[in-house]
């Protein structure tokens, strides 16, 4: 597939000319990525475009004004094209990572990847070789990196504010509304649909911060336990039908009631009403009744064809003995992130949207225990606690030739989370611990 790099006119980056950048699947991630374009035109350019749906193609054509050349309804013909562009934005689905980044790697791209890096631990580490081949740099979109949140908890680990870590504990809370429409009903909730476990589509995230705060410490062991419980037909309420909105006789007290959710309280408009990302709107009327038929987010959360777990813990440990446990629960009322860091001189404990941590340091004079410091953040509630536009930003430093961030996602420092993941999977299927021993980079 492609041309070969050294067929391609090599176009660098200039210091004053903005990024040029090519989107590669046109769906909500990369168009938010591609959004920084128009906050800083300066910086960044979309310049042309890969996408197999039409209408698709042609809203984002019009939002970028892309030439009619450059947009493409085929990777193939794309990276046929002399290199056109400094880089790529690639959002399509997880299962379909690695086998667009190659061939764009191949025809000289540096790339922008969406996470996960892919759908099993070969994939990735043959991903890594062909990125080391060709010699392009990839950076994933572990967008929590640089939530303003996790940069200073991570400063504070390379400060030595709390001495080397002994254990880490973190915690996702997926709130029943984001477990119902992504993960039972939705893209998600079938690992053959969405590609990935759950945990490696929700989590991944997480399993990322605990290695980027281990820093170079690799992961060694890992454990893992976790079902689907709660979201399978033999759970399904008394009453519950198989659409919410036609034949269940208990909508009107679930808290998974699509009417509730997507028409009276408008949450997930993005997702369940096609194409919003791209500016086109659905009235209340078009999504209730796409809901009561053909939407797969109109249908019970108990009778759908989901497969993957609802809840799902992980233990990890690394080289230098350092334990860490990662639990990841959905259909929880108050969704959120935590983290406790305990190091060998104090600890740190934070929730991610309380927009605070504290670190905690013994005090053993007379009438003390400890003491404490508020450390406090500027964190939004979107954009993943305002992580996501920050990595654009870093990205087109990291194509000028800047040196990496603190949070820099360069594919080699983002692969460990994803070996953990990984194994955890196979973990929980073998009830085994996996040996993480000689995998790595
Ligand atoms: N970083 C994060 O926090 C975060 C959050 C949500 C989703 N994601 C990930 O982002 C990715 C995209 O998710 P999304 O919700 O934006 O998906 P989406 O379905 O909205 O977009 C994917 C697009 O890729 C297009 N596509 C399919 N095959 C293609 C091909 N061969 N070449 C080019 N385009 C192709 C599809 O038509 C679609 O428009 C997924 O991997 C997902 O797991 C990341």
């Amino acid at each position: 597939m492609g041309n070969n790099v050294s067929e391609n006119v090599e176009k660098k980056p200039s210091e004053e000319a903005p990024i040029e950048v090519v989107i590669v699947g046109a769906g909500h991630r990369s168009l938010l990525y591609a959004s920084y374009a128009k906050l800083h035109p300066e910086q960044l350019n979309i310049v042309g475009v890969v996408e197999p749906d039409g209408e698709r193609m042609n809203l984002t054509k019009e939002r970028f004004e892309i030439p009619e050349d450059n947009c493409f309804a085929d990777l193939e013909e794309f990276v046929r094209r002399p290199k056109m562009a400094d880089a790529v934005i690639n959002g399509t689905l997880d299962h379909l990572h690695v086998a667009t980044t190659i061939p764009l790697l191949k025809a000289g791209y540096d790339i922008l990847l969406e996470k996960p890096i892919g759908v099993g631990a070969d994939e990735v580490l043959q991903l890594y070789a062909e990125a080391r081949r060709y010699g392009r740099k990839v950076m994933i979109c572990h967008v929590l990196r640089y939530a303003p949140f996790y940069e200073s908890i991570r400063r504070q680990i390379a400060d030595e504010a709390i001495g080397d870590i002994v254990s880490l504990t973190t915690s996702e809370n997926v709130s029943y509304h984001h477990m119902g429409m992504a993960y039972v009903r939705g893209k998600w909730g079938n690992k053959d649909r969405g590609g990935s476990s759950m945990l490696m589509a929700k989590s991944c995230h997480d399993l990322d911060i605990l290695t980027w705060m281990k820093g170079d410490v690799r992961p060694v062991k890992v454990s893992s336990f976790g079902s689907l419980q709660q979201f399978r037909p033999e759970k399904a309420p008394a009453g519950a039908g198989t659409r919410c909105m036609v034949d269940c006789q208990i909508e009107d007290s679930c808290p998974y009631s699509a009417r509730k959710n997507y028409i009276e309280q408008r949450l997930w408009r993005a997702y369940v009403t096609y194409n919003k990302h791209l500016g086109v709107s659905m009235s209340d009327e078009e999504l209730a009744e796409s809901l009561r038929t053909e939407s797969p987010y109109g249908r019970c959360v108990w009778h759908c064809d989901n497969d993957v777990v609802d809840h799902q813990t992980v233990i990890v440990e690394f080289e230098d003995g350092c334990t860490a446990t990662h639990v990841m629960t959905g259909g929880v009322s108050k969704p959120g992130r935590s983290i406790h860091i305990v190091g060998t001189q104090g600890e740190i404990q934070g929730e991610l949207e309380e927009g605070y941590y504290v670190v905690r340091h013994p005090d053993a004079r007379q009438g003390h225990v400890y003491t404490e410091q508020r450390v406090d953040l500027a964190v939004s509630k979107d954009m993943h606690g305002g992580g996501d536009l920050r990595l654009v930003e870093d990205f087109i430093k990291v194509l000028r030739g800047a040196a990496p961030s603190i949070s820099s996602t360069a594919l080699e420092k983002s692969i460990d989370g994803h070996l953990i993941g990984f194994a955890a999977d196979e973990s929980r299927l073998e009830q085994r611990i996996v040996e993480l021993k000689g995998v790595g980079v």
